[in-house]
């Protein structure tokens, strides 16, 4: 029976081979002249410039004719170094540093007066820095992803004397089984989409003019993955951990930054992405929550004979003392 079932595998009139077909050169020279549409000419603020994915999106915004770059960065060393190297290679002031800590809020609204004037109008900001480190998990929430999304949309909004832009705000792969060492990083990445969806809302992209984008990269070489073993709660985690890492394969920030250039020209506002094993760029996208009700005998049953609606929310608060919908 089994030499049978191996022959008729083998005999298969109509194998299922699956392969991606590799774009061709004119494809390529397109996607290429498509970006260039996009960023040439453009001012762009990136977090966390100085290593990692950071400095892979700044190198990859300057192949595609970016006219001014800022790295902000915590670390002044490297993001010094940078700009003094660019500033060779570019023979001008292309590419900047300011000194700063995303979590630190009064520090960042100096930094973006500071970028505003350098740029003359900010038109992408890649919300990028972000900490592993689960031993001091108050650093990762204060992490600053907020601070810089904020600020973001107040410079770049239209209806605060910006010229509209884009957002991308650097989340992680979203398949949360294959973190249970990261609780608190995953929380705050989690955070991360929750703020991409909300701020993308048409209700805002009508006054602000800003597209929100959300970057998912999966796991890829840089000096967060590296340390990241050292970084977890407890010792003990550790050998689960690593022997989870071992499942993926890791990509290059290279390949990343490629995938957000591609992400830039099709992104729609509020389009989720995730960039993972060295592959293209693929969309995703939050469930609807009607469709996320479990269904099996311990959950309370859903009885339909009487249904008691909640109260109007209206008719709520305007009986509150600060009759709180007066304003809509
Ligand atoms: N590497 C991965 O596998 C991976 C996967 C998914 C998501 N991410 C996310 O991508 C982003 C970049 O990660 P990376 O892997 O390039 O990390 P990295 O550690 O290699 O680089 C981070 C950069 O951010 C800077 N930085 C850190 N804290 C800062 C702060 N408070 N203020 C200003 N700058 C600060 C660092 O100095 C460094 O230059 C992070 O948000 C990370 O969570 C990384």
């Amino acid at each position: 029976m089994v030499s049978e079932l191996v022959t008729e595998k083998k005999t298969d009139p109509n194998p299922k081979i699956s392969f991606r077909r590799r774009s061709s050169a004119s494809e390529r020279a397109k996607e290429i002249e498509a970006i260039n549409c996009i960023v040439s000419g453009k001012n762009v603020l990136i977090t966390g410039g100085a290593a990692g994915l950071g400095y892979a999106f700044l190198n990859h915004f300057l192949k595609h004719g970016v006219n001014k770059i800022i790295i902000l960065d915590i670390d002044s060393e490297a993001g010094e170094r940078i700009a003094l190297c660019f500033e060779k290679s570019c023979g001008e002031k292309k590419v900047h540093f300011i000194h700063a800590d995303v979590s630190n809020h009064k520090r960042m609204t100096v930094a973006f007066e500071e970028a505003s004037s350098l740029l003359g109008s900010i038109d992408i900001v890649i919300n990028n820095a972000g900490v592993l480190d689960e031993r001091r998990w108050e650093k990762e929430i204060a992490g600053g992803m907020i601070n810089t999304a904020m600020l973001a949309m107040k410079y770049m909004s239209r209806d605060t004397g910006g010229h509209g832009g884009i957002l991308v705000n650097v989340s992680q792969h979203a398949d949360i089984r294959n973190t249970a060492q990261l609780p608190v990083y995953t929380a705050t990445k989690h955070a991360v989409i929750g703020l991409s969806e909300s701020l993308s809302d048409p209700c805002h992209y009508e006054k602000t003019g800003v597209s929100v984008i959300t970057l998912c990269p999966g796991l890829t070489e840089t000096a967060l993955t590296v340390d990241s073993p050292n970084k977890l709660l407890s010792r003990v985690m550790k050998a689960d951990f690593v022997k989870s890492l071992e499942q993926f394969s890791i990509q290059t920030p290279y390949v990343v930054a490629q995938g957000l250039m591609t992400i830039l020209r099709t992104g729609e506002s509020g389009s989720i992405w995730v960039i993972e094993n060295g592959r293209a760029p693929y969309e995703i996208y939050v469930p609807n929550p009607q469709t996320l009700r479990r269904h099996y005998k311990n959950n309370f049953s859903h009885v339909d004979t009487k249904v008691v609606r909640g109260r109007a929310i209206r008719e709520v608060c305007d009986n509150s003392r600060t009759g709180l919908m007066s304003c809509a």
